[in-house]
């Protein structure tokens, strides 16, 4: 941070003294860059190009070197980045610098550094940055003579004059803290990410007696924060965001530090209570952030009454339960902050009316995120202003009332995201969105609007990505002819009432990746320029009325990733589709199909879960679906497939829901079906097609993260393993903006890896139950009912814990039931009924009373099976969970802390030592 201040004034320093000439760098120094720049690989010749060895060449006028302008000593050198990027770690030699006797600062971040070999003397180096290097120890400093720690009659030891030093994204371990805390000149320490994990070695830090910043950020570190950072009072800026730190937050360290201006303390598992209280004398303080901690804190912002001395610029706490004694209030202290920039208060059960105050009062709020409270009350903005710096908004997830101020995309002309989503607004979408030219995102979904989409939105917003007004009570076509959203990527209509054709307005939108109009009354057909939306991955249509027949054209879409067009009417025939090697969610439930099993979905290896019930199909159920890999869940119920369970089935190792019911299906059970492994798989980049919920916590080196996949059967958990390194240069502050995606390792861990609900009820299966479904440890609901399997219920079935659905009623089983335990107690008759030869309780004993055939079962159960099996279906629905993954997370989180890091470090920027 302090190092672009200075890069910025070194850049423009070297514009000047190359304009002006100079007067030329000593011979000594000049050689000394010579030999550094030998050290560097350069054979791509991309870097240091200007140090060249001519005659009287002026080295205080080569790139990246700065001079002081009255001694034409070398003062600064910035050899960040100059290593060749394909050499790995290397070990350059610090007497190289040895003649750069005056040098002040000296950057040798981003080079793949693994050390230093010997020592850097340099006595005057005030700013020292190594990160993103390699390294494991800090390099060995100058060291006074003890003749020179008499004159400064002090006990530096040290790079006595040794200010800034920046090792974040190194590999420093324990032991090097020791030696940090040796360079009791520090006012500026980063030492972000490493594995630096005791936080009784931080107490070293504490000897540090000029710090003024510490950042050590995402370390791991574990314990309570020392109690003696409580002394260091010269600190201006403390991070310590996405550690491990445990116990309360001790309140003399918001006493204590009266210089604070900056403090983060997110992402950790700090416990019990704070009170904010004692942050009023603080007048300097800028920025508090608490976000995200692991626990809930309890943070209390009104009692004692305080009034604080600060006016803050920044202010995040989530997922504390505040105030919890005055009912939630918003903090009242809050009302007396006039500069405030930004304000995260998500999560927190506040209640009372939504905050309009904080509007009137901050004309300079750039940010607003009230998510997940319990406001109330309507929403207004100051009718004689305009919040002109505002650029996203989010009071999503409360219990706000009323319509949306008419005026409000004039006075917030240059929002980029809105998010109004899980309210109680009513009314219409005010058509002065339209003035909001620079709008992203915007979520309008479950409210209570109604009316059309507004002309002026469809029209003017065209720097729009993602609009969803999903749930609620709009009307007409679902996108005006000449709409012009031609940045649109997202569009989610679902759950409205809009009726008519598929509007060609969406072909202005040639982007457009994910379409979701499910739960409409839209009518016709899917026209056949479907297919010239060539990024579409996602196209959901469910529930509509539409018919067919499906424009074979649907086949050019060679990105689908998610095809959804279940509950309407598009049969008989589906295209044969032989690009849908993308595939991965199909799902044509109910759309009259009539045919064989489709022939080209051989060739869907990618397919995840294929959802073909309630049609017609009929024929066998082909063997080479044994090769679709990737298949996890597989519902053919309710079609006419005749013939065997293919055994190929058994190939398919990652299989979590298997539902074949209502089929006419014969034969052996393939005793495979049996437990599945846990399994971990690796999936393409899909789209922004992922409700993010609200929950994520870090833990180890993981961030986990719950979504709600779109798609109704679909949830989600992810778990993201993120390196260190990648780590590192994910959250960088120099380059947030150049980030390029390539990073993070993206893996997910199947959440339920095994088979929850197996339903292989209504067919003509025979023999007996294979004794390895005791294996299924996790299934939930086994309904095997309706065949014709003969022989005992396997006793081993008692050891499948998880089981709460049981049904083998209506097959001809005999013998003993399995001893009423474990969860076999809860079973009643009717999971047996319909096997005159079972016996044992709850059915009749055994000891020769057996039912004859004329005893029941009575076949009048038919309601009660219905409803029987829609709870089934339905608890299996519920607990339907697989893992995925997509660069989606990427993005969440690129804007994530574009927003949350970017801003405050800017804000900071300035209040670096100069
Ligand atoms: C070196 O770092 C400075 C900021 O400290 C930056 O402005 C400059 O672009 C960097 N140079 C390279 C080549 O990365
Ligand atoms: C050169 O030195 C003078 C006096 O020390 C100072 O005022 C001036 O700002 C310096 N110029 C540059 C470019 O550093
Ligand atoms: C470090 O420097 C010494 C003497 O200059 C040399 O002998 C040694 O090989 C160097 N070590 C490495 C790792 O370069
Ligand atoms: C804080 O400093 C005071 C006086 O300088 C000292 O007595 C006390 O022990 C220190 N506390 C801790 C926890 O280091
Ligand atoms: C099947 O789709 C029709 C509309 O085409 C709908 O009315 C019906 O409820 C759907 N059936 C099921 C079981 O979802
Ligand atoms: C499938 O896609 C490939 C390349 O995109 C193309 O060459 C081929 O003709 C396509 N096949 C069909 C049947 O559309
Ligand atoms: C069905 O059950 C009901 C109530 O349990 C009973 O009144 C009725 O007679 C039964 N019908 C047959 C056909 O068994």
């Amino acid at each position: 941070m302090k190092c672009l201040i200075w890069c910025m004034w070194g850049t423009w320093a070297l514009l000047v003294l190359m304009g002006s000439g100079g007067t030329g760098c000593l011979e000594e120094e000049r050689n000394a860059l010579l030999g550094i720049k030998a050290a560097f690989n350069n054979s791509g010749g991309f870097t240091l190009s200007s140090w060249r060895d001519g005659n009287g060449s002026n080295c205080c006028g080569w790139e990246r070197v700065v001079c002081d302008n009255t001694t034409s000593r070398v003062a600064c050198l910035y050899l960040n980045n100059t290593q060749n990027p394909f050499v790995g770690a290397w070990v350059i030699n610090a007497s190289l610098f040895l003649p750069l006797e005056e040098l002040q600062v000296l950057d040798l971040s981003d080079n793949h550094l693994s050390d230093l070999n010997g020592t850097l003397h340099l006595k005057k180096l005030k700013r020292l940055y190594l990160s993103h290097n390699y390294l494991q120890q800090i390099p060995a400093l100058y060291k006074q003579t003890s003749m020179e720690a008499q004159n400064l009659s002090s006990n530096q030891v040290e790079g006595p004059n040794l200010e800034v030093l920046d090792l974040s994204g190194n590999y420093l371990a324990n032991d090097a803290l020791p030696d940090i805390a040796r360079i009791t000149s520090l006012k500026a320490l980063d030492i972000d990410f490493h594995e630096l994990s005791a936080s009784k070695l931080l107490e070293g830090l504490c000897e540090l007696r000029n710090l003024e910043e510490l950042h050590i950020i995402g370390n791991g570190v574990s314990g309570p924060l020392p109690s003696c950072s409580c002394n260091m009072t010269t600190l201006r800026a403390l991070d310590v965001q996405y550690n491990n730190f445990s116990g309360a937050i001790p309140s003399c360290l918001l006493n204590n530090l009266k210089s604070l201006e900056y403090i983060v303390l997110s992402g950790n598992a700090f416990e019990g209570s704070l009170s904010l209280a004692s942050l009023a004398n603080n007048s300097n303080l800028e920025v508090f952030h608490l976000l995200n901690n692991r626990y809930r804190l309890e943070v209390n912002t009104e009692d004692p009454t305080w009034f604080p001395s600060f006016q803050l610029k920044v202010f995040s706490l989530s997922n504390c339960v505040l105030n919890k004694d005055a009912n939630g209030v918003i903090p009242s202290f809050l009302k007396g902050q006039y500069d405030l920039r930004g304000v995260q208060l998500n999560h927190n059960g506040m209640t009372g009316n939504f905050p309009n105050w904080l509007l009137d009062n901050n004309v300079n709020l750039e940010w607003l995120e009230l998510m997940s409270n319990e406001l109330s009350g309507a929403f207004h903005l100051p009718s004689n202003l305009s919040l002109a710096n505002m650029w996203l908004f989010d009071v999503s997830a409360n219990i706000i009332e009323g319509e949306l101020p008419s005026s409000i995309g004039f006075i917030l002309p240059n929002l980029q995201y809105l998010n109004f989503s899980n309210n109680l607004l009513r009314g219409g979408i005010p058509p002065s969105m339209g003035n909001m030219q620079l709008l992203h995102s915007l979520d309008l979904s479950n409210n209570g609007f109604i009316g059309e989409i507004p002309e002026t939105l469809a029209k003017d917003c065209t720097s729009l990505n993602t609009l969803k007004l999903s749930h609620n009570n709009l009307q007409g076509q679902m996108l005006p002819r000449y709409s012009n959203l031609r940045n649109l990527r997202s569009l989610y209509l679902d759950n409205n009432c809009f009726r008519g054709d598929i509007s060609p307005g969406i072909l202005n939108s040639s982007s457009l990746m994910v379409l979701d109009v499910s739960h409409n009354f839209l009518s016709g057909t899917l026209p056949n320029w479907i297919g010239d939306i060539q990024n579409l991955q996602g196209l959901m249509l469910v529930s509509n009325l539409l018919g067919g027949p499906l424009p074979s054209s649907i086949c050019n879409l060679k990105y689908l990733d998610l095809l959804d067009l279940s509950n309407n009417n598009l049969g008989p025939n589906i295209p044969h589709c032989a690009n849908f090697t993308f595939m991965r969610f199909l799902h044509l439930s109910n759309d009259t199909l009539v045919g064989h099993f489709p022939e080209f979905l051989s060739e869907a290896s990618s397919i995840v879960t294929l959802d073909l019930r309630q049609n017609a199909l009929s024929g066998e159920i082909p063997r080479w679906i044994g090769s679709l890999q990737n298949l996890r869940v597989l519902l053919l119920q309710g079609n006419n497939f005749e013939g065997s369970i293919p055994p190929n089935l058994c190939l398919l190792k990652d299989m979590s829901i298997l539902d074949l019911s209502n089929n006419n299906l014969y034969g052996k059970i393939p005793s495979c079906l049996n437990g599945l492994p846990f399994g971990y798989f690796e999936l393409p980049p899909f789209s922004s097609d992922v409700d993010w919920t609200d929950y994520w916590e870090t833990r180890d080196n993981r961030i986990i993260f719950e979504l709600m996949y779109r798609h109704p059967y679909i949830k989600m958990r992810m778990i993201i393993y993120i390196s260190r390194l990648e780590e590192v240069n994910f959250i960088t502050k120099r380059r947030l903006e150049s980030y390029k995606g390539n990073i993070l390792s993206l893996m997910s861990g199947m959440d339920l890896s095994e088979l929850l609900a197996l339903n292989l009820s209504h067919n003509h299966l025979i023999g007996l139950i294979p004794g390895t479904f005791s294996n299924l440890q996790n299934v939930e609901s086994l309904d095997l009912s309706y065949n014709s399997l003969t022989g005992p219920i396997p006793p081993q079935l008692t050891n499948l814990y998880a089981l709460s659905i049981f049904s083998v009623a209506h097959n001809n089983l005999s013998g003993k039931l399995p001893d009423r335990k474990n969860q076999f107690g809860t079973f009643e008759e009717a999971s047996y009924r319909g096997n005159p030869l079972l016996c044992g309780p709850p059915l009749t004993s055994c000891d020769g009373s057996n039912q004859g055939p004329g005893t029941p079962p009575s076949f009048n159960h038919t309601r009660e099976d219905d409803s029987w099996r829609e709870a089934f279906w339905w608890s299996f629905a519920g607990s339907y969970v697989v893992a995925f993954v997509g660069m989606v997370l990427f993005l969440y989180l690129n804007l994530y802390y574009q927003y949350m890091l970017f801003n405050l470090v800017r804000k900071f920027i300035p209040s670096f030592p100069q």
